[in-house]
């Protein structure tokens, strides 16, 4: 198989590292790796903050509800939402940004926040490195805005905690839905995706008992976990940052 598909196709989120070094040049690589990524408009709304300090590793975990792989990764890199950058540009000729004032700017720093930790994790992978993604950072904005010094218009969306991987042999990789139930043609098909729930809930419950995991949740126990309630309340971090989004916008 192409090696490039073995690699995706074999990926899967590390949690456990056995403390050594990420080399400084396996980490630089991954980075410049990294911003060949594509982002809207080339606009390029995405900086990256690296963290390796244990103390900040520690106080990262504590923020995202102790997580125990943050504290014993090897670094931690935020993902920003960044539009101080295009701010800048559009001041600089005399006009203004309104990008993170408009909903349109949020979900495109949040896609371009994906497709960056994406890459990362690409890159980190075939290094031979394991990572994983971090969203937990969400339930603190505002702490980590402040820890990190950022200015208005940027703000983290995602995380990815790295390290060199324990071997930790599962059974399988973690299950998905069933493909057809995933991919249609062209026309959505809501009865395959009921069904695909279904399948996927047995089996999520197989994995984790061939696994010996049984305290983890299984597909709809997360999903009830997450979504019953509001999980995460961003409305105040994303204003405080600048991201003051409104619905109607003067038009210059
Ligand atoms: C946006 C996003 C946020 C995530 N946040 C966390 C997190 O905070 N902690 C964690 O351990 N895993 C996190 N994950 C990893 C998912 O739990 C993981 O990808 C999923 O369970 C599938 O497992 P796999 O990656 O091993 O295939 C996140 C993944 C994504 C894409």
């Amino acid at each position: 198989m192409n090696e490039t598909i073995k690699l995706l196709q074999n990926r899967r989120s590390v949690r456990e590292f056995t403390g050594e070094k990420i080399k400084d040049e396996d980490l630089e690589l991954i980075l410049k790796t990294a911003q060949r990524a594509a982002s809207s408009v080339n606009g390029q709304q995405i900086s990256l903050i690296v963290v390796r300090d244990k103390d900040k590793l520690k106080k990262i975990s504590e923020l995202s509800h102790n997580q125990k792989h943050i504290e014993e990764c090897d670094a931690f890199i935020f993902v920003l939402a960044d539009f101080y950058r295009s701010t800048y540009a559009a001041n600089s000729v005399g006009k203004r940004n309104v990008g993170p004032k408009t909903a349109d700017g949020v979900v495109v720093g949040a896609v371009d926040a994906g497709i960056m930790v994406n890459a990362i994790e690409t890159a980190v992978n075939a290094l031979g490195y394991g990572m994983t993604v971090i969203g937990a950072i969400r339930s603190s904005l505002k702490e980590f805005s402040e820890m990190l010094e950022l200015p208005q218009y940027v703000i983290p969306i995602v995380g990815a905690a790295l390290g060199v991987p324990k071997d930790r042999p599962l059974s399988r990789l973690k299950p998905r839905v069933p493909f057809d139930s995933f991919v249609f043609f062209d026309k959505y098909d809501a009865k395959k995706v009921e069904e695909g729930v279904e399948e996927h809930e047995k089996d999520m419950v197989a994995w984790r008992n061939e696994n010996n995991t049984s305290q983890l949740p299984s597909y709809k126990e997360m999903i009830v976990r997450i979504y019953e309630n509001p999980h995460n309340k961003l409305v105040e971090a994303l204003k405080s940052q600048g991201f003051d989004v409104l619905d109607e916008i003067e038009e210059k």
